[in-house]
């Protein structure tokens, strides 16, 4: 075969060829402008021509090896413009997405604490139902058929289908309700915490709320006494406030204990000294407590004779209110994030 048909006959084929990969496009060019590739072998025949012949043939082999150059250059964009669409470009200057971390509930933290200190000296966790009925919130409880506690003013009361109030069901105004659940169902010793929700009939105020949590703590046994009480209570406050904060029981009334005491700690904020949070007393009222009343461990089926007791009953939006300082109670159902986030590692922190 002559040159020229060779090279003819390459020049219809390079028009054919295609290459779509990035390795197609290599193996053509390889084939074709390589060491021994078809286009630089013409080139090495074309040498061995004499004069007259080269003439006639250098423009079309220079014509046939960019042919072959401009397909392999016009393949080889097109496969690199594949190859980057493919792969997900990453921007390492764009910012971080941040996302918030999770955190506790104010309300659950300090829950959550009260609860482990009073396991930790061997208190069980128990729970009753936040619709109670009339006996397990008042009547058991000691309170008097007259009593304000049962106005219409303080109890949310459950009303019938028909809109008339139902037969004594009300949602429980305190969590006392529950040491009457456990007393009744089992056999002394009690020693329990009881967590929950409470619900009273109020206006709401950065010092009120209608539905707020409590924490009931009752111990019965054989010959528990008042210092006993104290002793507890001193304890409590110490783990949750720490060892500095003084404790004081000043005498009050509570149907279900007798005697009954409010129990202060020490102003957090001015230790003592007088500020406008204690409002200038130096001190702060916590929970009440007291002697479980003779009468009420009759009305559990425990004999007054054999057995006595203590309990007492806090607030928790109230405990959290001086651990944190929260001046609103109101924040605490907002669930505003800039108040929550303040809380988010709280529990870590312990
Ligand atoms: N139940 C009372 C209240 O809601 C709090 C309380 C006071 C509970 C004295 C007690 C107690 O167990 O002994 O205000």
């Amino acid at each position: 075969m002559s040159l020229l048909d060779r090279i003819t006959a390459l020049e219809e084929e390079i028009a054919r060829a295609e290459a779509r990969t990035a390795h197609e496009v290599e193996r053509f060019r390889v084939a074709m402008l390589g060491r021994q590739g078809a286009v630089t072998e013409l080139f090495d025949a074309f040498r061995e021509l004499p004069p007259e012949e080269k003439r006639a043939l250098g423009q079309r082999l220079n014509q046939l090896k960019r042919a072959a150059q401009e397909r392999v250059d016009t393949w080889k964009a097109r496969a690199d413009a594949a190859d980057a669409a493919a792969t997900p470009t990453v921007d390492l200057s764009a910012p971080a997405a941040t996302t918030l971390p999770g955190g506790l509930h104010p309300i659950t933290i300090v829950r959550d604490r009260i609860v482990d200190i009073f396991t930790r000296m061997g208190y069980t966790v128990s729970q009753g139902p936040e619709v109670e009925d009339d006996h397990h919130n008042f009547s058991a409880l000691n309170f008097p058929p007259d009593h304000p506690a049962r106005d219409m003013q303080d109890t949310f009361f459950v009303a019938d289908p028909d809109g008339r109030t139902a037969a004594g069901l009300a949602l429980r105004t305190h969590t006392s309700s529950v040491q009457v659940r456990v007393m009744e169902a089992g056999a002394p010793p009690f020693r329990t915490v009881s967590p929950g929700r409470v619900y009273r009939n109020e206006a709401i105020s950065a010092r009120a709320h209608c539905m707020f949590h409590q924490v009931e703590a009752l111990y019965v046994d054989r010959g528990v006494t008042f210092a006993e009480l104290k002793g507890t209570l001193q304890h409590f406050v110490h783990a949750l406030f720490g060892p500095d904060v003084a404790v004081r029981l000043r005498p009050s009334y509570f149907p279900f204990t007798e005697p009954s005491a409010e129990v202060d700690m020490s102003c957090t904020i001015c230790a003592g000294k007088g500020c406008a949070v204690c409002k200038h007393t130096g001190w702060l009222e916590i929970m009440g407590c007291g002697m479980v009343d003779p009468a009420v461990l009759s009305n559990c089926g425990i004999d007054p004779g054999e057995y006595s007791g203590f309990a007492l009953g806090m607030g928790i939006e109230r405990v959290a209110q001086l651990l944190y300082r929260v001046p609103d109670l109101r924040l605490y159902w907002e669930n505003d994030v800039r108040f929550l986030e303040q809380f988010a590692a709280a529990h870590l922190r312990g």
